[in-house]
């Protein structure tokens, strides 16, 4: 891989599901194109169902029954959906690092800390015990948990949310990964908290050169954390650029309904709220997925899909782009 090749790059990627009851191909992702370079964070962003834990499960190669993929996903140059079933597994135990929302559902009651810690790594039979150990406790202090010793011996039941968020960080380092999903992870945590847990994650991200990849439905974290801004909807990529450009002049309608509908950070009230209900790709008809909310959609949205182009310096799926961001331009 060369120094200006991504570590992690999605192009086109499809993905349906059978319903094993009724056969029927239910559509989840369309043309998913997107990429991570060593040191990157990219912020995946949208409504609920759009489609953003689907796009991780991919790349973990962790879906349900009856999924079919297709496109390409390469980590390290190295194309993922074709790997056989054992070298995926390997890229799952020591490539990436997955922090999801809720650390408690993920985390053995019954465990301590440590166990929880050492055990995978020792029984993968990558670290001895004794190293194990030591490497937990080192890398607690590193997330910000200075008594680590005394942490490792306790149960999940004694820490706090934050806390537990920061042990499943520490989980999700113990092989070195290259890249860290994080799936919503902040988002059950208070403000306050949710500040530290990015902290820490933007610490890794300095100190350790690892790629982010950060699920969230809050634009205005997103905007301060990642260097790109992927906006997701019923299933298609429809905004991506940098973070900056995204945030501050976005040129898809629905990107720019997103920071309307931001609430407020004092009051907590939504400003705007989008109009209409987020839709899958499942329930998306011709055209436009948006075209029902969007209050710049013509005749030619709902016959036919918009595909992504270049348009400034964000890739946009909208067949009004120029006029969108020229509108939106001057209304900021
Ligand atoms: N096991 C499954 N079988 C069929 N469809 C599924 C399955 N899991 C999820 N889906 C569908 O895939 C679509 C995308 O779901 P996904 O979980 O990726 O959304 P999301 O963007 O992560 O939403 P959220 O913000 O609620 O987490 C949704 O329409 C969802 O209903
Ligand atoms: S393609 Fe049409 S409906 Fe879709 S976002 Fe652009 S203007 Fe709106
Ligand atoms: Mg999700």
């Amino acid at each position: 891989m060369s120094a200006h090749e991504a570590l992690l790059e999605l192009k086109g990627l499809q993905l349906s599901i059978t319903d094993q009851r009724t056969r029927r191909v239910v559509p989840i992702l369309h043309d998913v194109t997107l990429e991570a370079h060593q040191g990157e964070v990219v912020a995946i962003v949208g409504e609920s169902g759009s489609g953003k834990s689907m796009t991780t499960r991919s790349i973990m190669r962790l879906l349900p029954n009856g999924a079919r993929t297709s496109g390409s996903i390469r980590f390290q140059g190295r194309e993922l959906l074709t790997q056989s079933a054992k070298d995926q597994a390997s890229f799952r135990a020591s490539s990436v690092g997955m922090i999801y929302q809720d650390p408690r559902a993920h985390i053995n009651s019954l465990w301590t800390v440590g166990d929880f810690l050492v055990e995978g790594v020792v029984s993968s039979g990558a670290m001895s015990r004794r190293d194990a150990r030591a490497r937990a406790v080192r890398q607690l202090g590193e997330v910000g948990i200075a008594d680590g010793e005394r942490r490792m011996l306790q149960y999940p039941y004694q820490l706090s949310g934050g806390l537990l968020q920061r042990v499943m960080i520490v989980a999700a380092l113990m092989t070195d990964p290259d890249l860290i999903i994080a799936d919503e992870a902040t988002t059950a945590l208070d403000v306050t908290v949710q500040a530290d847990v990015m902290r820490v994650l933007r610490g890794l991200r300095d100190s350790r050169g690892v790629a982010l990849l950060f699920i969230t439905h809050d634009l205005d974290l997103a905007s301060s954390v990642a260097d790109t801004i992927v906006v997701m909807y019923a299933g298609r990529v429809v905004e991506r650029g940098s973070a900056r450009n995204v945030y501050e002049s976005p040129t898809h309608p629905y990107t720019a309904a997103l920071l309307r509908s931001r609430p407020n950070p004092t009051s907590r009230e939504r400003l705007e709220s989008i109009p209409g209900r987020p839709i899958s790709a499942a329930e998306a008809t011709t055209g436009c997925a948006f075209a029902d909310r969007c209050q710049f959609a013509v005749d030619v949205c709902r016959t036919e899909v918009p595909p992504v182009r270049k348009v400034f310096e964000s890739d946009v799926a909208c067949h009004r782009a120029e006029e969108v961001h020229a509108q939106l331009g001057g209304a900021r």
